[in-house]
């Protein structure tokens, strides 16, 4: 077994006692950093640095070089899967992602098929592989997706979108079509998760940013059915070790419960959620990851300490808590700010533990 020797990330996930409150971030690799932008134009693009696991080690490896994290993330994308479906992503700067071809046909979205992660995905495992042999036994490896339905928002809006009026339209209109596009998201998604957790993953993270969007009724029939499906399919152990799995839905503190009860690890929290009564919530069923407003890294580093120390102290003494963002960093974050947050969650997380 190849056990890294800071496991405090993996170890908090699975509710075990630590020595510190590990911390990772979000977006860690991006393009607040000098360097990462470097790589990026040594690539040519966006995409090309993703295609190349080389350079792609190279980034997923800079914020930890910088900073004392506790785990690292697979440099890649969410929306490398519905590419693969041969829907043709591509970015427009200052406008975010595209497809060239989005989902709008009855018979395109019939014809959807999951694509084979050896294959068409071969990229992403390659840099899976050749991270985890960067990292040595440093720190755990982080591997993620996109849940269905935030994956289905970009593959039938072909973009951002503010209102999402195109897949909420066949929501409301044609569910069955909807549904369709979300079965074989899931599957999909399941077997690019299980493809990386094989290429050496050792806990995997569903980024469900639009969940939150949906109604209430809404979210448990298109959102949350599915990311269960995921869960129940995911490889748990692997090389003698768990494979922790969190699930994080933007906007989604009113369904803790119902999340915490799919059968994951850990349940992401935003911002806009007290940490400290998600806590009671949830219970002992499962570990919580977050929830630093992104923005607070703005403020002065002596006040970032003290939001870091609140969100510490809601959370209280005992397991259970991944320090991280409500959402991924800015790229016009301060680098050096970033070292207060990560100063500040381990010596504080420290203190706690000697009361
Ligand atoms: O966390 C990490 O460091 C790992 C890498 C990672 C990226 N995207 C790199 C990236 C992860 C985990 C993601 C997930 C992702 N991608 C999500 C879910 C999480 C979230 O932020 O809500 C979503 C919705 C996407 C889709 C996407 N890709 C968006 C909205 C953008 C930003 C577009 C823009 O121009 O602002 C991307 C591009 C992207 N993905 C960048 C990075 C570092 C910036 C691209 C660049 O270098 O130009």
């Amino acid at each position: 077994m190849n056990k890294p020797k800071n496991d405090t990330f993996l170890r908090a996930l699975l509710r075990q006692p630590t020595e510190h409150t590990p911390i990772w971030l979000m977006r860690q690799a991006g393009r607040y950093l000098p360097e990462y932008c470097e790589t990026r134009r040594r690539a040519g693009s966006f995409m090309d640095l993703c295609r190349n696991p080389q350079l792609a080690t190279e980034v997923t490896l800079q914020p930890l070089a910088r900073y004392d994290l506790d785990a690292a993330i697979l440099f890649s994308d969410i929306l490398t899967v519905p590419d693969a479906m041969g829907l043709g992503l591509y970015f427009v700067e200052g406008e975010g992602p595209k497809f060239e071809r989005p989902l709008r046909e009855e018979w395109e979205i019939r014809n959807l098929t999951a694509p084979d992660p050896g294959v068409e995905l071969r990229y992403v495992m390659d840099a899976v592989a050749e991270i985890r042999r960067a990292l040595g036994n440093s720190v755990p490896l982080i591997g993620f997706s996109g849940s269905p339905f935030t994956l289905a928002c970009y593959m039938i809006e072909g973009g951002a979108s503010e209102d999402f009026r195109t897949i909420k339209a066949m929501l409301y209109d044609r569910p069955d079509l909807l549904h369709h596009v979300l079965e074989v998201n899931a599957g999909a998604v399941t077997a690019y998760l299980n493809a990386q957790i094989e290429s050496g993953a050792q806990a995997v993270m569903i980024f469900d940013t639009w969940g939150g969007a949906l109604s209430n009724r809404a979210y448990r029939e298109f959102s949350l059915a599915y990311m269960e499906r995921i869960v129940d399919g995911l490889i748990r152990e692997h090389g003698g070790a768990r494979v922790p799995c969190i699930v994080f839905t933007k906007g989604g503190g009113q369904w803790l419960e119902e999340i915490a009860s799919i059968g994951c690890d850990a349940v992401g929290l935003d911002w806009t959620t007290d940490i400290g009564a998600a806590r009671k919530r949830v219970g002992d069923k499962v570990a919580l990851q977050g929830n630093l407003d992104p923005v607070a890294l703005f403020a002065q580093p002596e006040k970032i300490a003290l939001e870091a120390r609140a969100i510490l102290d809601a959370y209280g003494p005992g397991s259970g808590h991944v320090f991280n963002l409500g959402h991924g960093i800015s790229q016009f974050t301060p680098p050096e700010h970033v070292t207060a947050l990560v100063n500040a969650v381990h010596e504080h997380s420290r203190k706690q533990r000697q009361i």
